[in-house]
């Protein structure tokens, strides 16, 4: 089943390169002018400086965010699964005169491709969802990591995943999907992409594993990383409800009238 799941992704992952490359979401022409730094505030405050850091980003996608660190000084390596997103990334490295390394491949196949050690590991959102076994994953982050080297991991809050989206209002909250993780993964059929709502996919189908912060934090803890910092949030980089707003900062957020629920989630964690 994981096989199917994976190449059902893959294909979903190859059609979405084009509709984020000239999506709003992303906002490439505003990044290219130099006008969008890439990643969030809050991000490059828990990074501090990366100047002269070797970064592993894991689940890279087009690079905006791998070249964001790149600008910032950083000597990046992107991995991705996807042959268009690592073409993509490749072409606005050279469009941008930035100098990042970028491979094509599986998360469970970074130590193979890539072996070396970082500074820090980047992983942040929309990536530990497509991935099944999240010890497996722990254990190729502390690999990369070289000792004091630290992830930064940031993504969806699993509580806000359980919520009936489609439907939910603030007096009417329903849980739809499961909040543990199980071996068997949740499939969806989606017909539009989160970049661009307009945009009919033809790769409808996609799977997903839900993993809770504490599995996470559990899974790093076995892995030999000392947790150093976590923070749940109140935003989202993207319209997850159809009550969301997005502030000048491009996060998005719920109305004063919501329950106060978790978003996102952040961990900074540190390789002894
Ligand atoms: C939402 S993006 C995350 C990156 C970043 N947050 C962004 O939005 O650009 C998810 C990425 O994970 C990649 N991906 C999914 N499963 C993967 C796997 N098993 N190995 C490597 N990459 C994978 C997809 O190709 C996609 O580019």
């Amino acid at each position: 089943m994981h096989d199917e799941a994976k190449a059902a992704n893959h294909r979903r992952w190859e059609e979405m390169v084009a509709v984020n490359l000239a999506s709003d979401l992303y906002d490439l022409t505003a990044f290219k002018r130099g006008e969008r730094r890439g990643l969030h505030p809050f991000e490059w405050c828990w990074l501090g400086d990366v100047a002269g850091l070797d970064v592993l980003h894991l689940q890279c996608h087009f690079g905006l965010d791998s070249l964001a660190l790149a600008r910032a000084g950083a000597r990046v390596t992107g991995l991705d699964f996807s042959a268009r997103a690592i073409d993509a990334a490749r072409t606005l490295a050279e469009e941008l005169e930035l100098e990042a390394r970028f491979v094509e491949g599986d998360v469970y196949d970074a130590g193979k491709l890539i072996p070396a050690t970082f500074d820090l590991v980047y992983v942040t959102w929309g990536t530990i969802c497509w991935l099944p076994d999240i010890q497996g994953w722990a254990g190729i982050v502390a690999a990369a990591l070289r000792p004091g080297g630290r992830l930064f991991f940031a993504d969806a809050h699993p509580f806000l995943l359980t919520l009936d989206d489609e439907n939910a209002t603030a007096g009417n909250l329903r849980v739809r999907y499961p909040y543990f993780h199980k071996p068997a993964p949740l499939r969806f059929d989606e017909a539009t992409a989160y970049g661009d709502a307009g945009h009919a996919m033809t790769n409808v189908e996609s799977y997903e594993w839900m993993h809770g912060p504490l599995e996470v934090c559990d899974a790093l803890i076995r892995a030999g990383l000392a947790l150093e910092r976590l923070e749940e949030f109140e935003f989202l980089p993207w319209n997850h409800l159809p009550a969301m707003w997005e502030d000048a900062d491009r996060l998005w957020r719920l109305p004063d009238d919501w329950p106060r629920i978790p978003l996102s989630y952040g961990i900074a964690a540190r390789k002894p």
